[in-house]
Formats: C-alpha cells, structure tokens, sequence
C-alpha cells in the first residue's frame, strides 16, 4: 500500500525532474494544505497558455540588459518589480511587457530565455508547453526573425535533453498592427514552419477584432497550423470577439476566453465546436456580471465547458508559474482533487500533439491520479 509519507515524498522530491523541495519540508507536509500543494507538485501538466516573453524575470532582464549595453530606466530588480504596479489592466500591462522584450537581442538571448523558462516548468512536473511568442515585437526593435525562431529551438531542443520536457511553438500576431504586417510574418514563417505547430493572436484587443484577420488565419489554417485567438476578459465587444473567433476564424482552442460564461448562446457555441479554453486565472479569472464579480474557472466547470489553467505571463504576474497557478485556483475556485486531474487532463487532450504521445502523458496522468485520489478524498 502506497502510503500517504510516501506520496508525498514523490511529489516533493520529484519523479525524475529537478526539484525546489529539500526534504525538510517533507515533515512539514502533514496538513491538509500541505498535502494538497504537494499533490498539484507531483500532478503531471501541460501548459497551453505561455508568453515566453512573460517569462523574463527581473534578474534575467538587467543581466541581458548588461551585455547588450542597454541601460534600464530602474536602479534594481526591487526598483523594477515595484514598477509592475502600475500594470492595471490589459493596455497596462502591454507597456510594461513590451519594454521588457527590449532586452532580448541575440539568439543567446532567446536561448536562455527558454531553457531558463522550461528549467522551471519540468520542475514544477510540467510535461509539455505550448509557447507563444511575439516576432512582430521583436521585430519592430530590428531583431531577425531567424535570430528568434533559431534561440527559442535550441533552448527547446536542450530543455528535452536536460530535463525531457517536450514543447511546441505558436506564433502569435499583434493584433494592433495590420493585418499586412500579419501576413507579411507569416511569409516570412514559412520556411521555418516545421518549427511551429500553430499560429495565434494577442496584444492589444481594443477595436482590433479577429474578422481584421480572416485571411491571414486562412491562410495558416492552409499550410496546415493550428489556430487560436486571445479573447482576453471583459474587453470592449468581446462577445462579437469570441462569435468572429469561433465562426469566422474557426480556431481549434479559444485563449482565456472568461466572458463565455455571459451568454448561453457562446457557451452553446463553444461547445458545439468543441473547443478548449486555455483560462489563466491569475490575469482572467473573475469576470464581471451585473456589476457583480464570477469566478471564471468555477462557472465554467460547472457548464461543462472544457477548461485548462495557464500561467499567461508568470515573471510579471507575482512570478506565478503553472504550480502556483494550480494552487491559487484549487482555493479561489474551490476545486477537488478531482477536479484538479481532470483539468489537468483537460489541457492534455486539448494538445496538439499525436495521439500517441497524448496517450504517453495520459498514462502518466492517471497512474498518478490513481495513487493519489484515494488518499485525497
Ligand atoms: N493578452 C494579450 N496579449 C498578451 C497577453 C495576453 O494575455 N500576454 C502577452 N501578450
Ligand atoms: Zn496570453
């Protein structure tokens, strides 16, 4: 009989993966509390919904800043994080992000961003990402598309040697730009289209609806990726966003996507094409009805709709990773152990990966669920 010390002594330790546990914490890890953070540290995931350029943490940022010979208008780390607060909504927090992303210059840059990125996922048990990334951004600060697209593959393909955490790129469009500019990226991500597994489309959602892309999504949807649109909370029209989104774009998942719970009409929607909604509840978890606040993951669960959790943009989200993500939706939601297994099975079947590799990671799943849920209820 697998005992409950043990359990958790698999979780804390890790299976494999490096660890941020020292065994101390073990005997520590007797409360309720305790017990359930261990279960989602040990839970096997997949993480849909990843900016990598959300992932660069302070440190990184004055390090890469350093070696490019950029100043930074912040005299610390502390300095910098305190300069987050001023992110309050989605315009907001484009600023901050994007004048982060202006450190990034060599391929050296993007490498060490993802493989310091997909160091943490595989510690946190993360199986495998799919990674959004920016090239228009970079771009506009003179960066070469292969610069960008050769550092994020080799930090990938040394993430799967280290630490075998798999993982696929989706490029995304900035949606205030053109839907030229769009098009024109997209060229110039053909020849390197192996590399990507879909395309999406985030930034600035204000008047920029999906329609603005129709052929451009077309056209990706022809060379064979995927497709899958940010519908970020309570923008302006944001229901006729998530209607274009489904209807005319006809992606395969829907980003964040919260104000779907609104109408039954979208949740019917949603539904009939079934789609996948990668939810990030730490930037689009309450949605806001009657003036009143809803949680977004709770009322979705209880739709039935099929809802992941994501991390978003952790280095600027309170350094929030998938784990932290899990543990802070397990309270705020109110969700079981249970519940957690089929979220996190939710995100492996929303994957766009080959059948067989989904049944690899949904083995892994429920051999642990099954070890686990019996001392969980
Ligand atoms: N929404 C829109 N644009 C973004 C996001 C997001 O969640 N993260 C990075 N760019
Ligand atoms: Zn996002």
């Amino acid at each position: 009989m697998i005992t409950r010390r043990a359990l958790l002594k698999s979780a804390l330790i890790g299976s494999g993966s490096a660890s941020l546990f020292p065994r101390t914490l073990l005997a520590a890890a007797a409360s309720p509390t305790h017990l359930m953070q261990a279960f989602i540290q040990g839970l096997p995931k997949a993480e849909l919904h990843l900016h990598i350029e959300g992932t660069l943490e302070p440190d990184m940022k004055f390090r890469m800043a350093k070696r490019n010979g950029l100043r930074l208008p912040y005299r610390s780390v502390e300095e910098m994080r305190a300069s987050y607060q001023r992110i309050h909504d989605l315009q907001s927090f484009l600023e901050v992000y994007y004048e982060g992303t202006a450190v990034l210059k060599t391929e050296q840059d993007f490498y060490e961003l993802t493989l310091a990125y997909l160091k943490k996922a595989a510690s946190q048990n993360i199986l495998y990402v799919e990674m959004f990334f920016d090239p228009q951004q970079h771009m506009r600060n003179g960066i070469a598309f292969e610069t960008v697209i050769k550092g994020l593959t080799r930090g990938q393909k040394d993430g799967q040697k280290l630490w075998g955490i798999d993982s696929q790129l989706i490029m995304c469009f900035l949606r205030e730009l053109t839907a030229d500019s769009a098009m024109q990226t997209l060229e110039a991500a053909l020849p390197y289209k192996e590399y990507l597994v879909g395309v999406g489309l985030d930034s600035d959602e204000k008047d920029n609806p999906p329609n603005k892309f129709s052929a451009v999504f077309k056209r990706a949807r022809e060379e064979g990726l995927r497709v899958t649109v940010h519908c970020d909370l309570n923008q302006k029209d944001i229901h006729e966003h998530i209607r274009q989104a489904v209807e005319q774009l006809q992606v395969d998942r829907i980003d964040h996507g919260g104000n779907v719970i609104d109408s039954p009409e979208l949740i019917k929607l949603v539904k009939d094409n079934g789609l996948y909604l990668t939810v990030c509840p730490g930037s689009s978890g309450t949605s806001i009805q009657d003036g009143k606040p809803v949680d977004v993951v709770r009322t979705m669960l209880n739709a039935g709709l099929n809802v992941t959790l994501n991390s978003d943009d952790p280095a600027y989200m309170s350094g929030n990773y998938l784990n932290e993500t899990f543990i802070n939706a397990q309270k705020r939601s109110q969700l079981s152990a249970v519940e957690l297994v089929s979220l996190a099975r939710n995100a492996f079947e929303a994957s766009w990966i080959s059948d067989h590799q989904k049944a690899r990671y949904l083995t892994k799943l429920d051999t642990y669920a099954n070890q686990w849920l019996p001392k969980m209820a």
